[in-house]
């Protein structure tokens, strides 16, 4: 059972005609913009995409959606996927590092729905470091201060390219494990009070909607 793609397809119905969608990034939305995808061939709905990252550009581009910005249009629906989401609807997200458009577009939008497998569903966020987008040439200098806000830092280093991943952006992200997260809306604005720090990917206070793929079928919260 692809619990990924349950909770993507579920999400899609919750499309309606003219909407302006956020596309969130990973392998979980991939899901949902292939089904909205499937339903503009199908049903002929007539709908737009802001896209939250390279990878959801392309894959709305071949699936044929129409792309807008936020320039030009406001959102009525964004999906996106997280690294974990508690009961308070905290999310950690970043392991994509598309973090700081995500952030953009889903606080953005009138509703946002996370999708996500059951495995993403915990008590507490925590257990996924946090990931911290900064400008380069600041990443020595957060480092101190993370390990003197007590975590454990480490930018993240890319597989298929030789150094530290580059975002879509042009920044480094490093992953700070923290021991225990007490508050997280007191922890993400603490972490981007940072001098160098672009976005960290603790999302609280934003979520209008969890649905959660799992194996005895499809948990909306
Ligand atoms: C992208 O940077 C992330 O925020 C993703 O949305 C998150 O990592 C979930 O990805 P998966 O759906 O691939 O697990």
């Amino acid at each position: 059972m692809n619990l990924k793609k349950n909770a993507g397809y579920k999400a899609a119905e919750y499309v309606k005609d003219g909407d302006v969608l956020g596309l969130g990034t990973g392998s979980t939305t991939h899901y949902f913009i292939e089904a909205v995808g499937k339903r503009i061939q199908e049903e002929g709905i007539n709908v737009k995409g802001i896209p939250t990252s390279f990878q959801s550009l392309l894959l709305a581009k071949e699936w044929n959606i129409p792309i807008t910005s936020l320039e030009e249009n406001d959102i009525d629906l964004a999906v996106d996927g997280a690294d974990e989401v508690d009961e308070e609807f905290n999310l950690i997200k970043g392991g994509g590092a598309a973090h700081t458009k995500e952030k953009i577009v889903d606080d953005a939008a009138k509703k946002f729905y996370v999708i996500v497998d059951e495995s993403k569903y915990v008590e507490n966020i925590g257990a996924f470091p946090v990931p911290v987008e900064v400008i380069p040439e600041s990443s020595r200098t957060v480092i101190q201060t993370l390990e003197d806000m007590g975590a454990t830092p480490e930018i993240r280093m890319a597989e298929h390219k030789d150094g530290p991943v580059i975002t879509d952006n042009g920044n480094f992200v490093i992953d700070a494990k923290f021991e225990k997260i007490e508050s997280p809306a007191h922890l993400e604005i603490d972490l981007n009070t940072i001098p160098g720090v672009v976005e960290n990917g603790i999302f609280s206070s934003m979520v209008d909607k969890v649905i959660i793929g799992t194996k005895d079928g499809i948990k909306e919260l």
